[in-house]
């Protein structure tokens, strides 16, 4: 049986303890949270960051002759350099023209309007361009025309409302054609194109609105980004380059992700600030630090200009517009600075001896502009203080069971200082990236969560990783949140998860167990004095139904409470064909005398108790 006391003092409980760790990788951003529905669609490089090409892109000849290629003597800008040119060299009754096919297909779905740019210029031709949205296999669902081209490039925007739709389907392209014989012979330049169904809260540039639901249904409290391993770069000059990710898209220069694909950087610096307002989430802004994944340290003596790059970075998104880069902020579209408390410096630190002075370095530049930002080291190092140090766990089932109590025995400094578990996720096959996302895994991350919970007064902030794939696209299993280009499907753990953040606990209360201790229940106790609730979160690992009897001290609830649970087989996932195999279900429980009840706890489960304080 276990006592829950009220009688006693609590610990208190960050208030921002749940929130998502956001990375591109496993294709999550191009291709899935980023809108952006046209794949190759500024041909900076190819997919793997090798000579830019026209792949994803068709030539169209219906009953005529023409060819599109790519060419390097025509371009829009010094960061678009190539274009796609079409050429009509005969033309029936039909059309000439190109198509692309999308992130494995662009999806149409009922009731939804599309919105299509693109620069083009021609000498000879100035229209019409006809712009469609179409099946692949023939049939057009949306049309706008486009007339007024001249020799210099235009940027040309027209919205594409498919009628009748009544089924959501992916198997569409979008094309841009001619058929007036004017075209023939005067080749046609384009740029920069983008299509974007509804995004989320309708910003221009736009998440995918679905994926983004998804991420904000966790009511996350924080967003880390931009990595993670894609922040670092293989090498010093494949890092993430803020300043490469801002201004209108035809400014932004993509870069070879860490993940083996291209970025595009799209979505860029401003769009991540956009979606912590959006969804009401505390930034963590993390800043290359002068290291990158294949060992490069950039010498100490050469990091001047780095932490500078940093600095501007912080102006950019801190400063108001009289400064340098708040200036250019606001010609961005953002006159208000954003409010940013928490910078991370680097990331994984530990796998490099060359932090310390790294840490150092930005440390102090920062701190002298900016006294009143939490600091986040990425490792233990000895130069100067932090206020935050970002642990991960990347564990085998066995190891993050036994990691639960962790927290409890790690020495408080004492200074403030606390603890951000920026990174974790069972790996039930081990470390790193090829394990399922099943119950079993996603049991032993809730007992992890548990003991962080029971932490929260020094835990500040826990983030699961990588949050999110696209199926069959995935560099690192398991991930909370997979999709392909139709549908959604979450793992058993992103319902944990969501129990856990959606029921936040400001006082964490202790627990007495009058027998036995964890195992194969684990369990954490709080209240939130605004909801006047008290939740009791518990994890079973028994294959067996566990009774328990609660006690309530120094407290009186309503004689009802309500449960939120997950059960099933360990070896249970969900997917795209059986997405509901573990999903939460709920009832309610009776309470004896306002301080006492008896609850059973499903065999193989995580459950939260909600109780009305009276
Ligand atoms: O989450 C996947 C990777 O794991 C992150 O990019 C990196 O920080 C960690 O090693």
């Amino acid at each position: 049986s276990l006592t829950i006391r009220n009688d006693v003092p609590g610990n208190s409980s960050s208030p921002i303890l749940y929130g998502l760790m956001y990375e591109d990788i496993n294709r999550c951003g191009d291709s899935a949270l980023y809108g952006q529905m046209l794949r190759n669609w500024n041909f900076q490089a190819n997919d793997t960051g090798g000579e830019p090409d026209l792949a994803f892109w068709n030539v169209i000849e219906e009953g005529t002759k023409a060819s599109i290629k790519l060419d390097s003597d025509i371009g829009l800008n010094d960061a678009n350099t190539n274009s796609l040119r079409l050429d009509v060299n005969e033309l029936g009754s039909g059309r000439a023209g190109f198509l692309n096919k999308g992130w494995w297909g662009i999806r149409v779905q009922e009731g939804e309007s599309y919105k299509a740019s693109f620069f083009a210029k021609s000498d000879g031709y100035s229209g019409p361009l006809n712009v469609t949205l179409e099946k692949a296999g023939g049939g057009v669902l949306a049309s706008a025309q486009i007339d007024g081209l001249s020799k210099d490039f235009q940027k040309f925007e027209v919205t594409l409302s498919p009628k009748d739709v009544k089924e959501t389907s992916i198997d569409n392209v979008f094309a841009i054609s001619v058929n007036s014989d004017e075209a023939v012979g005067n080749p046609i330049w384009f740029q920069v194109f983008s299509l974007f169904g509804e995004t989320y809260k309708d910003r221009e540039n736009g998440l995918r609105k679905d994926i983004a639901e998804t991420l904000a249904a966790l009511k996350p409290k924080f967003f880390r980004f931009p990595g993670g391993n894609n922040l670092e770069g293989q090498f010093i000059d494949t890092r993430w380059k803020w300043n490469e990710t801002i201004g209108t898209l035809e400014e932004r220069r993509g870069r070879m992700g860490d993940w083996q694909y291209w970025n595009t950087n799209g979505q860029g610096l401003l769009d991540y600030m956009y979606m912590t307002d959006d969804m009401d989430m505390e930034p963590i802004l993390d800043l290359y630090a002068g290291y990158s994944l294949q060992g490069d340290s950039v010498p100490e003596h050469e990091l001047g200009p780095f932490v500078q790059d940093a600095l501007d970075e912080l102006e950019y998104l801190l400063g108001d517009a009289s400064t340098p880069f708040g200036k250019l902020r606001a010609e961005h579209g953002r006159k208000e600075p954003f409010k940013i408390d928490m910078i991370e410096i680097g990331n994984e630190d530990w796998f490099s001896d060359t932090y310390d002075y790294r840490y150092k370095a930005y440390y102090d530049a920062i701190t002298e502009k900016y006294p009143d930002k939490t600091i986040i080291s990425t490792a233990a190092q000895e130069s100067r203080p932090w206020d935050l140090i970002d642990d991960h766990y990347y564990m085998t089932t066995e190891e993050m069971i036994s990691n639960f109590d962790y927290y409890d025995n790690y020495a408080r400094s004492g200074n403030g200082s606390g603890i951000f578990v920026g990174e974790f996720a069972t790996n039930t096959a081990g470390c790193c990236g090829t394990s399922p996302a099943n119950l079993q895994a996603a049991l032993a991350d809730g007992v992890f969560i548990t003991g962080l919970e029971r932490n929260s007064d020094f835990v500040k902030m826990i983030a699961y990783a990588p949050s999110m794939k696209r199926l069959d696209q995935e560099q690192w299993d398991p991930d909370m949140i997979h999709f392909d280009t139709e549908k959604i499907v979450v793992a058993p753990f992103y319902y944990i998860f969501q129990m856990y953040s959606t029921h936040h606990s400001d006082t964490i209360l202790q627990v007495d167990a009058e027998e036995g201790g964890f195992d194969p229940l684990y369990w954490v106790a709080g209240s939130n004095k605004d909801l006047n609730e008290i939740y009791v979160k518990v994890i079973n690992l028994d294959p067996a139904p566990q009774p328990v009897n609660f006690s309530l001290k120094g407290l009186k609830v309503l004689n009802y409470g309500n449960a939120t649970f997950v059960t099933g087989n360990l070896a249970d996932e969900n997917t795209l064909d059986s997405p509901n195999t573990v999903v939460p279900k709920k009832n309610t429980f009776h309470i004896r005398h306002q301080n006492q009840f008896g609850y059973t706890f499903e065999p193989y489960s995580a459950t939260v108790l909600t109780m009305k304080i009276d």
